[in-house]
């Protein structure tokens, strides 16, 4: 098949370090068929909102697309019955190449989502792996036999959302390994074959005119080879540093007050020094198609760990998502530490990449939202995520300020939120349809939408705030082709300038290249607070501001932040 890759875009083969990424998760963002599901021909239909090459649309340079495979939908696509095809849900084959042109058409580069730490329980390598111990693909995955008289799982491993990592195969006797649900098998990668086998999909996507992608639970690829048990949560090894995270201190509770067994330092089935070699085995593949590219989702438990996942800056992965920066409490120092932390850390070379929502976690308009203040800092946020040095990445609606709604029980859909429900609602909050109008279903579709739509539906859609020239959507508009056209915002090396002059309640960070200089200050307060850029700089000009009725102004170094405001100043030496 002649390649289809996108030769002849605009931006070299590093384009990804300037381009504005967006994640679509193809469920949710628009139906044509009236099924109440998300597709392909519906993106498509959408693309021209995202980038029709003028500021008229939000300019977005490349689209992380959730899978859209053929799966059973235990985990939404994240179980993949088949790694090169498209479920007929959301098309054919034949609509994945016309999104292709289509998105290369209007510069937009196509990243896939690699799920291969394990695959659908579905998938044909599962079923012949588990149908006899002597078939050809048994050691595709990970079987063991079961321990001692009461014939126990093979070790204490606990799976990511409950219960143990193994289930029993009655059919041949012995226990196979998931690092998720039971549905979701893990692949054995010490196996060269599987290795062969998920390189070829690699080069499947590419050859068809994928980009990338966006590579799934990277640190659990490969396992202990001895299957040692992981130590107890409160055993941890000292960290190395990092921040407090969210989901640590949900950990901790839970442990403590529910004394539930989940909770183990995962120290033998994650990070394992053989992901590394695998990962540079798969850069190499990625290097045969330049400019194509990768975001890593890694977790770990020190910014060490995750940049470990950057090799030596260009022989791993080209970029990994930071997920401290969502978990930061809503201060100013915390954000700056925790960039700071991520760019001492980083090696040389490797480019940071930062988001504040995806598809697992409450969308950051609604984690801040104390007190009503979600709007406001949902444009401080915005602010920041576009204009700290590396590679942004938007969530489908958060340019709308789609909020989470608070499902009941019988709503959800999300395994996890099933299980852990009242405790945890899961992530289908984060995952209604994109609300393109005020109309039927937020005019995602003209069926029954798998989930309902969010919240305040009548404020928060494409149609009304296009309209409104203070909206959300159009700051992000005005932000993100302000980005192209500064390249010291794409590629000027960051400096903070918080200090005497500038308290730790604001965020002040300059971004520099050559003699390009601009100056971003957020203040984190619902108080106002002076900003001040003096005596390294004498005259600013504004060029943004998160508070619409502030209008283009030269400002001088000197100048006062409204309440949870923040602006974009373009500034001069003294
Ligand atoms: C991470 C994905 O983002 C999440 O949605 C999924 O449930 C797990 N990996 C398992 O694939």
């Amino acid at each position: 098949m002649q390649s289809r890759r996108g030769k002849g875009l605009p931006g070299g083969n590093d384009w990804w370090k300037r381009a504005v990424f967006y994640q679509i998760y193809p469920r949710s963002f628009m139906d044509s068929n009236g099924d109440g599901i998300g597709d392909l021909p519906g993106i498509i239909s959408k693309l021209d909102y995202l980038n029709d090459g003028t500021p008229g649309s939000l300019g977005i340079d490349a689209i992380w697309f959730s899978p859209f495979y053929p799966s059973p939908d235990r985990d939404f696509g994240y179980d993949v019955a088949d790694y090169c095809d498209i479920d007929p849900r959301y098309g054919t084959l034949a609509d994945f190449d016309r999104l292709v042109e289509e998105c290369h058409r209007r510069n937009i580069r196509v990243m896939l989502d690699l799920v291969v730490n394990h695959t659908s329980s579905e998938h044909p390598w599962f079923k012949e792996s588990r149908s006899s111990r002597d078939n050809p693909k048994r050691d595709w995955y990970i079987w063991r036999d079961g321990r001692g008289p009461k014939n126990k799982p093979p070790n204490n491993w606990r799976n990511n959302f409950y219960g143990p990592a193994w289930t029993w195969d009655e059919q041949t006797g012995q226990y196979y390994l998931h690092s998720f649900l039971k549905d979701q098998p893990d692949l054995n990668w010490a196996n060269p074959e599987v290795r062969q086998a998920i390189f070829k999909v690699i080069r499947f996507w590419l050859e068809r005119g994928a980009d990338g992608f966006r590579l799934d639970v990277a640190h659990h690829y490969y396992k202990d080879e001895q299957l040692r048990d992981n130590p107890p949560f409160y055993k941890r090894e000292k960290r190395t540093g990092g921040m407090a995270s969210r989901d640590r201190t949900l950990e901790i509770n839970l442990y403590y007050t529910l004394g539930l067994p989940e909770f183990q330092v995962k120290k033998y089935n994650q990070h394992h020094p053989e992901t590394h070699r695998i990962l540079k085995e798969f850069r190499k593949i990625l290097d045969q198609y330049p400019g194509s590219t990768s975001v890593g989702e890694v977790i770990g438990d020190s910014p060490e760990t995750v940049a470990a996942y950057y090799g030596s800056g260009t022989d791993e992965l080209h970029m990994n998502f930071y997920f401290d920066l969502m978990h930061c409490r809503w201060r100013a120092g915390a954000f700056r530490r925790c960039v700071e932390l991520w760019e001492k850390t980083l090696p040389p070379e490797a480019w940071p990449a930062y988001t504040f929502s995806n598809h697992d976690v409450m969308r950051a308009i609604s984690r801040y939202d104390r007190g009503g203040r979600g709007d406001a800092r949902a444009r401080l946020l915005a602010l920041m995520l576009l204009t700290l040095r590396g590679t942004p990445f938007i969530y489908y609606g958060e340019e709308i300020g789609m909020k989470d709604p608070k499902f009941p029980r019988h709503l959800l859909q999300d395994p996890v939120g099933l299980k852990w429900y009242p405790f945890h609602r899961g992530r289908d909050g984060a995952r209604t349809p994109m609300q393109w109008n005020d109309g039927h279903a937020g005019g995602f579709t003209s069926g029954r939408p798998w989930l309902p739509v969010g919240p305040e539906l009548e404020k928060r859609n494409v149609a009304t705030q296009e309209k409104d020239s203070a909206s959300l959507l159009n700051f992000y508009k005005k932000l993100i082709w302000l980005r192209k056209e500064q390249s010291a915002l794409q590629e000027g090396s960051y400096r903070s300038l918080t200090g005497a002059a500038n308290p730790e309640e604001v965020f002040v960070y300059l971004r520099e290249l050559a003699e390009s200089k601009l100056a971003v200050a957020l203040n984190f307060t619902t108080r106002p607070r002076p900003v001040n850029l003096a005596p390294e700089f004498t005259a600013a000009r504004l060029l943004l501001s998160t508070d619409p009725s502030r209008g283009a102004e030269d400002t001088g170094a000197q100048l006062v932040l409204g309440p949870e405001e923040g602006v974009l100043l373009e500034v001069e030496p003294a």
